[in-house]
């Protein structure tokens, strides 16, 4: 049955891992995957979650299941943060979330309902893009194309070309976009520039599906979901994909949600009742715990509140070691102008460097980042950071 059966190739990401974690280099640095740490190198507990976690297990409950959707008050919780629960979206209930196993089980519920409602669409996602975005619609059924975004030669968005390509776009094309602190490159749409990009969506007869992966980690919670609003104003349908992996350190939890917002309560309760299907028939319905943790932390002001702190911190902290790798670039015999890595947003920086200069720096230094150039600055600390600069200004 199985001799025809390849082997596969390693995940580009989380494969890295795997050969992190093989690497024998007492200096090695991880910097590929997409995950915060703190100075010290370790993955933080916030401390939001851990007092929510003592309340949970002081009034432990026993484990039934959850229904198709979910935790009600944790899919309400996701919708007040991501579209504001005095949004009138949220209020005349044309919004139907679901939960879903982290942001990545969002974006498959998403394009599962979508082949079934659309199957001859095609996908657009940026160029770069994740990685996994294309696989992950390529699995669903969906060809999959690209719209430009990275302009190298500028070090920024090319967006007049990103414009005329979903000007451009067949009607009912699907839109991948990033909503904030773009993976991989860093570089996100000013408001102006959002606004004429709804214009084309809208007036293309695009179907927008927001990836909102970093939220907090740009320039704040409020600033980083400003888009959504932009969205909202317009009136146009559109699908959102939330991951709590990064804002709440809870990566191996996986909680996400999809979230569709619909033209009326009426289609929004149809629109639910195929996502559950498209649950049901892929893993039943979720898991409990880290849903539990991150509705008691956004419905509990005092938890809340730390939460908030607690993101700012990894945030701030993101930000110094963007400053300092600039520095120490400098330091270590960089004469290019590095100073892009601080414009750039959230926990990555698309360093510029070529693949075989990735491929150098993970084989010679044990700096582990992804082909593609991308490196995760919040894995950056103050003690492994000159190593790093002098390895990239080794390879550079
Ligand atoms: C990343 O881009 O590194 C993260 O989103 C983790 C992942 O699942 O790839």
């Amino acid at each position: 049955l199985f001799a025809a059966v390849e082997m596969a190739p390693r995940d580009p990401i989380l494969g890295l891992n795997e050969q992190f974690n093989a690497d024998p280099n007492p200096d090695k640095v991880n910097l590929g995957v997409g995950v915060y740490y703190d100075d010290n190198g370790k993955l933080p507990l916030l401390k939001c979650v851990t007092q929510a976690e003592k309340q949970l297990v002081e009034a432990a409950k026993p484990r039934g299941y959850l229904p198709i959707d979910g935790i009600a008050a944790y899919d309400k919780a996701v919708q007040g943060l991501v579209f504001g629960a005095e949004s009138q979206a949220v209020q005349s209930g044309r919004v139907a979330t679901v939960q879903a196993l982290g942001g990545t089980g969002g974006l498959k519920i998403g394009a599962d309902f979508l082949k079934k409602l659309t199957p001859q669409a095609k996908v657009l996602i940026s160029d770069p893009s994740w990685e996994n975005h294309r696989a992950l619609f390529e699995n669903a059924g969906f060809q999959v194309g690209t719209y430009p975004y990275y302009d190298a030669g500028r070090r920024g968005i090319d967006f007049d070309a990103m414009l005329a390509a979903l000007r451009a776009a067949e009607p009912g094309t699907i839109v991948v976009l990033h909503a904030c602190c773009h993976n991989p490159t860093g570089y996100d749409l000013t408001p102006a520039q959002w606004e004429q990009v709804i214009e084309a969506i809208g007036s293309r007869g695009l179907v927008p599906f927001l990836d909102m992966a970093y939220q907090g980690f740009g320039e704040g919670i409020a600033e980083d979901g400003a888009v959504i609003g932009q969205f909202l104003k317009a009136g146009l349908p559109m699908f959102v994909s939330t991951s709590f992996s990064k804002s709440f350190s809870l990566y191996g939890e996986r909680v996400g949600a999809l979230s569709v917002v619909c033209s009326s309560k009426e289609e929004a309760d149809r629109v639910l009742s195929q996502l559950k299907r498209v649950i049901r028939t892929n893993y039943s319905n979720p898991p409990t715990h880290g849903a539990q943790v991150v509705a008691a932390v956004l419905t509990t002001p005092a938890l809340r509140q730390t939460w908030e702190d607690e993101l700012a911190t990894m945030r701030v902290r993101i930000k110094q070691m963007r400053e300092l790798l600039v520095q120490k670039l400098r330091a270590a015999g960089v004469t290019q102008d590095m100073s892009f890595i601080t414009q750039q947003k959230g926990i990555f920086s698309y360093s510029g460097l070529t693949k075989e200069q990735m491929q150098r720096l993970r084989s010679e230094f044990g700096v582990y980042g992804v082909d593609s150039g991308r490196i995760c600055v919040a894995a950056l600390n103050t003690r492994n950071i000159d190593y790093v600069a002098r390895a990239i200004a080794k390879v550079l």
